[in-house]
């Protein structure tokens, strides 16, 4: 593939690039929505991939072009406020990259760029991270830079906030940090990690559940909704136990002595918590405080200072909680499982991630449930929705012999019986998406000089 992505450069560009850079998409084991709350994620890189081949220019202009002939070319310049395109065009994550390295280094050389991306999109398998973090080493490596990863890693999760997503940072610390036969242990605020043995033996089997999870597009507004309604589960807890100094984020709760026991017993606390099963603007206001007006302005801002729409049916407060702390449980255990290599109980934690993800966090579909199902019943050892949800794919832990039978049946039983016969609204094919395949662990991003 580099061959073609060389040739390609020097079709486009009329000389050859000087370098390559390889990216990961990533799979996310357990821990779903903690990063931005505080708590640990448990991902791994995957083989699947945005490489890219560039050559540093003069001046300060970025020419992209894609050798899949759906991404148009693009050029901009690299300037301290770099303008954005329209919302999901894949440039506006080069020029992510470019806007928060510029605001580090000042004025930077721009280049040109050939990519290729192998990583499905809109699937959950991130990415647009990797397309962030590819760029990020491209334009570091044609100014004759570099950053350590952790602080790249940490850099870009902010980064990334350019195209509007309030995403937490465990896309781009994986894409970094992955290693082959491991699961990475990502703590956030600030970023640490540690690598987990990834069991013999097993790989993940990855299928699509044909629902378009695109963040930056029809994902966005739920995607985001679920940082605000955390951000507001922080409120509350501070009004009712008048916390001083207040906690910024959830995972700051069981640093305090006289809560170390909510990661135990999250049912019991957030019950304490939070009387109600869902709340309107009014309930927050009568236990913060604050006016409606107040809570809007703090908690629920988009990036470009637009008000999130508060849903008709409240708040799930108690519910969101409730997920966090509980996963935030789980990825403790798995890592203690997955050390002692114990499938069976990491299995476990991984179907009882999905069961929270969904009935507590709201973020699973009939889709990806049911893939879920299939995937347990017909020899996976757990199987879950992975990355933000609303959408994208499922993943199943399974021992290598018991592959090609699950995938077998995932193809008979969803692709076959379900979508063609159930659910024709579904516009997406299998073969449009790709993904229907199966991965072991792999290296994080790499930069490649050539000759
Ligand atoms: C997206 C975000 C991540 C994380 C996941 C959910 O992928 O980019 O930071 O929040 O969703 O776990």
């Amino acid at each position: 593939m580099s061959e073609a992505i060389i040739k390609a450069f020097s079709d486009t560009f009329g000389t050859k690039p000087s370098f390559l850079v390889t990216a990961p998409g990533r799979i996310n084991l357990i821990g779903e929505h903690t990063d931005y709350n505080g708590f640990p994620v448990l991902p791994i890189s995957i083989p699947y991939s945005i490489t890219a081949a560039g050559r540093p220019r003069r001046d300060a202009t970025v020419r992209i072009a894609n050798l899949n002939r759906l991404y148009t070319s693009h050029s901009f310049e690299i300037a301290y406020d770099i303008p954005r395109l329209q919302e999901g065009h894949w440039a506006n994550y080069v020029k992510a990259a470019a806007h928060s390295l510029t605001h580090i280094y000042g004025d930077l050389k721009g280049m040109d760029i050939l990519f290729h991306g192998t990583i499905p999109v809109s699937a959950g398998l991130s990415s647009s991270s990797a397309l962030v973090i590819a760029s990020a080493l491209l334009i570091l490596t044609a100014n004759g830079l570099s950053i350590e990863p952790i602080d790249l890693a940490e850099l870009m999760a902010e980064g990334e906030r350019y195209v509007g997503t309030q995403g937490g940072g465990m896309d781009q610390a994986i894409c970094l940090l992955g290693r082959k036969d491991h699961a990475v242990r990502i703590d956030f605020f600030p970023l640490r990690f540690s690598y987990v043995p990834f069991p013999a033996g097993y790989s993940v089997v990855v299928a699509h559940s044909l629902v378009r999870a695109a963040k930056t597009e029809n994902a966005l507004f739920l995607y985001n909704r679920r940082p605000a309604e955390c951000r507001l589960a922080t409120a509350i807890i501070n009004a009712v136990y008048q916390l001083d100094p207040p906690i910024n984020r959830l995972g700051n709760l069981p640093g305090k002595p006289q809560f170390l026991s909510v990661l135990r017993e999250p049912a019991a606390f957030v019950l304490e918590t939070f009387k109600r099963e869902s709340y309107t603007l009014t309930d927050i206001a009568g236990i913060t405080g604050e006016t409606g007006d107040e809570i809007i302005d703090r908690y629920l801002m988009t990036r470009d200072g637009i008000p999130m729409p508060v849903p008709p049916e409240g708040f799930f407060i108690r519910q969101r909680a409730h997920h966090i702390f509980s996963e935030a449980l789980r990825v403790d255990r798995s890592c203690n499982a997955l050390n002692d290599n114990d499938i069976d109980s990491f299995g476990e934690l991984m179907n009882e991630s999905h069961e929270s993800c969904d009935s507590l966090y709201g973020i699973s579909t009939p889709e990806l449930n049911l893939l879920v199902m299939i995937m347990r019943k017909n020899g996976a050892s757990g199987a879950r929705l992975t990355g933000a949800g609303f959408g994208g794919c499922a993943v199943a832990l399974v021992r290598d012999g018991l592959i090609d039978r699950l995938i077998d049946r995932i193809r008979a039983d969803y692709y076959g019986d379900y979508i063609q016969k159930r659910s024709p609204g579904l516009s997406e094919t299998l073969a449009d998406t790709g993904a229907l395949f199966t991965v072991k662990p792999s290296d994080g991003a790499s930069v490649r000089y050539l000759p």
